[in-house]
């Protein structure tokens, strides 16, 4: 038996609803066939999106979604998906795979399925090969209310007023795909990009800088240092990539299978998911160096799980399976997040469909909910609520070269009263009674919802429903205090009431 201590009288900082948001990128089947299918498709949809994944994304509340990359945001040159779908460019998409891009989803449609699923847009400009004019008019065209050529423009095609888009990023992963940059060069870029970036009525730009690779605590130094001011949020990058060493010459090519993978990659998989908080607490304390009272937020805007190609489908689609272990990765850092909401406001789970640690994962008119989707289900609660303060009591479990802790939780108080706990068991077999003291707050019911497997359970289109979310029904209270039951490979979320 473990204990849980959550202490509802130390309030710490607000968990940004966008913590938990999402990135879309036109790759493989993110956007084609994932979400969009057009409007004369069979599948059932609204003006083009699929009807069945709108509902499961709106379902999880999902608050923001970065779009159009990732590495295509780049080479995007948003003029090309602008106007008559008929007359829009056919271009290569050099980033993934050659395929043929029609444009046939561009700004009017991404800003639909916002609209659809009341989220926020989020769009990465482009300071790879693009200009500062091209991304200055599009944010003219997306939020200018009077008259001008982009506001214009933006009527002939059909839409009267503004969206008022406010989170825009300038680049792309600058020191590698987005252009190779040094950090002292892309700060250059940046202030010019971010100086002609206007607001326009209400809307005041929210400027997101091209923050580090992973652990490269000298880019976030540099950029803090020659832009911090002019900026809003700087993102982070960082995938969990269990099947390659860090000292591999080509860790690429050693990505490990999504699913049928051994204890040791299981171990190694959540080792690496919980380097996560060592990373965000090394770049936070970087960012007080110039920021103390914490104006500039750390963005997440790339997590999440990168596995080897399900077999058989093309290597530059990035089309993986999602089991139990993408879902206890989903877990801790979710977890971590709201521990460091302090600074990070924003996170964007790498990708919505179809790509890497997907949510939904479609086939032709078929859609599948992953365990991962289940994770966000079951945390949709922490949106906008204040973290609290929690304590766990831990045996460490795993391997001699990846040992993880065996629980891991957060917990924090809603605007309706409530609190909530989100609580992983991450043993692959062993389960653990955890004992929950909860101070500082009345309540008389607890609500428990879960999900729990075998390591390697999927939910595929043979059998949809394998990992689903259960109750658990009749949890007794003692004052304060209760129990709960966790099986191995488990996710719960506990509400207070
Ligand atoms: O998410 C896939 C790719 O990973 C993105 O396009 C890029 O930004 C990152 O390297």
């Amino acid at each position: 038996m473990k204990y849980l201590f959550v202490n509802c009288s130390r309030k710490i900082s607000q968990i940004d609803r966008n913590i938990y948001g999402h990135f879309a990128e036109h790759l493989g089947r993110g956007i084609y066939g994932g979400i969009f299918v057009g409007a004369d498709s069979e599948i059932p949809n609204i003006r083009g999106m699929r009807k069945d994944v709108v509902d499961a994304l709106k379902s999880i509340k999902v608050p923001v979604i970065r779009w159009p990359g990732g590495c295509f945001a780049d080479h995007y040159h948003w003029m090309d998906g602008i106007g008559p779908k008929n007359e829009r460019k056919r271009i290569v998409n050099t980033s993934w795979g050659g395929t043929v891009e029609d444009n046939s989803f561009g700004t009017h449609e991404f800003l639909d399925l916002c609209e659809q699923l009341g989220c926020s847009p989020y769009i990465t400009g482009n300071v790879g090969s693009g200009t500062v004019r091209e991304l200055s008019e599009w944010i003219e065209y997306m939020n200018f209310d009077g008259e001008s050529p982009m506001a214009d423009l933006r009527r002939k095609n059909g839409r009267e007023k503004p969206w008022n888009v406010s989170y825009i990023g300038i680049g792309n992963e600058s020191w590698g795909g987005g252009g190779h940059m040094s950090a002292e060069y892309y700060t250059g870029l940046y202030n010019q990009y971010a100086t002609f970036i206007r607001p326009y009525g209400n809307t005041r730009p929210y400027k997101i800088a091209c923050g580090p690779d992973g652990a490269d605590y000298k880019w976030t130094d540099t950029v803090m240092r020659l832009s911090g001011k002019l900026m809003d949020s700087l993102s982070l990058h960082y995938y969990t990539m269990p099947g390659y060493y860090p000292t591999d010459p080509y860790p690429w090519e050693k990505k490990g299978p999504a699913t049928g993978f051994d204890k040791a990659n299981y171990f190694r998989t959540l080792a690496r998911a919980l380097f996560m908080d060592e990373l965000i607490a090394g770049h936070k304390f970087v960012m007080d160096r110039y920021d103390p009272e914490k104006r500039v937020s750390l963005c997440i805007d790339e997590w999440g799980t990168w596995h080897a190609v399900e077999p058989g489908t093309n290597p530059s689609f990035l089309y993986q399976q999602n089991t139990m272990r993408d879902a206890l990765v989903a877990a801790v850092s979710l977890n971590i997040f709201n521990k460091h909401s302090d600074r990070v406001r924003m996170a964007n789970l790498a990708q919505m469909i179809n790509v890497l640690q997907s949510v939904i994962l479609t086939q032709e008119d078929r859609m599948v909910l992953t365990p991962t989707y289940h994770v966000f289900d079951l945390y949709k609660g922490h949106q906008n609520a204040t973290l609290l303060e929690s304590y766990i009591q831990q045996d460490f479990i795993g391997t001699e070269e990846a040992q993880v802790p065996q629980l891991h939780a957060s917990a924090s108080a809603g605007e309706d009263g409530k609190v909530r706990i989100t609580l992983a068991n991450l043993s692959p077999d062993e389960s653990q009674n955890v004992r929950c003291v909860v101070s500082g707050s009345q309540f008389a019911s607890v609500a428990v919802r879960y999900i729990s497997g075998e390591m390697d359970d999927c939910n595929s289109f043979e059998n949809p429903s394998k990992i689903s979310i259960h109750d658990m029904p009749d949890i007794a209270v003692d004052g304060e205090v209760f129990s709960i039951e966790t099986p191995p490979c488990s996710v719960f979320e506990i509400v207070l009431s």
